[in-house]
């Protein structure tokens, strides 16, 4: 697959762990990759300010986080809801960081663990966390909630979703019917314009349902669906 959206760089200021809390059990996904998925994505949607954008299976928010950090200027609210409660207060953690508030409460945590242990990877940390607050010219609203997807889900009429669905041994997540359960719950919520992104694992597939694929790609391990109502 050509990149489109996202030229090669260093992307290690939003590494997971770094200023984006990591936490156990939780998938990293590649920087480049999931900013070329919503490139994409966003490429096909009439709306291009004021996004509303959801993951229905947040984890721990890191992919919405990183996507919210680089189009904070065209993302207006970010929806993030997982099955998993104690994810769910994860991604709310992430998240924060969309906020100057937030950005300066994980600066002085940084601070207080190069202070006290005095690690390069710490003052590594803090200078990616101060440019990131430099870069931030807008905050995000984000709303959390508990959510199986593949059940009825809030009417939120997001503009864009995009998701990495569970894989491997992460969960129990009976691969083709939640897949197909979950498609037709956002299609319920979804409204005329909505575009899908959906990340697998590549033996999983969409049926489709009742959306249509615009795009379909294989990079690696990975499998990556851009669908339309
Ligand atoms: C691959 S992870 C998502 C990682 C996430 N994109 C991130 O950036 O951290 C898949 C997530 O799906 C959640 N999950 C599993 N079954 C689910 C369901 N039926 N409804 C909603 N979330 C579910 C898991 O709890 C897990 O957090």
């Amino acid at each position: 697959m050509e990149y489109l959206y996202c030229p090669n760089d260093n992307f290690e200021d939003y590494s997971s762990g770094r200023v984006i809390y990591s936490g156990k059990g939780l998938p990293n996904f590649p920087v480049r990759l999931l900013n070329e998925i919503y490139g994409r994505a966003k490429s096909y949607l009439e709306k291009k300010e004021n996004i509303i954008l959801y993951d229905p299976c947040c984890g721990g928010g890191y992919a919405l986080t990183v996507l919210g950090m680089f189009d904070h200027l065209h993302i207006d609210r970010i929806y993030a809801s997982d099955a998993n409660a104690s994810m769910v207060a994860f991604a709310k953690k992430n998240l924060e960081l969309l906020t100057y508030s937030g950005l300066r409460k994980r600066q002085h945590e940084i601070k207080h663990l190069h202070e006290t242990y005095g690690k390069q990877s710490h003052l590594e940390a803090l200078m990616s966390c101060e440019k990131i607050c430099h870069r931030l010219q807008k905050e995000i609203t984000a709303e959390f909630f508990e959510a199986d997807c593949t059940k009825t889900l809030p009417d939120l009429n997001p503009d864009l979703i995009i998701t990495d669905v569970p894989y491997g041994n992460l969960v129990d997540w009976t691969e083709k019917a939640a897949l197909t359960a979950m498609l037709e719950q956002l299609w319920k919520i979804s409204h005329p314009q909505t575009i899908l992104a959906v990340c697998m694992d590549k033996s999983q597939k969409t049926s489709g349902g009742r959306w249509i694929r615009l795009e379909k790609h294989t990079i690696g391990k990975r499998r990556f669906e851009i669908l339309k109502k």
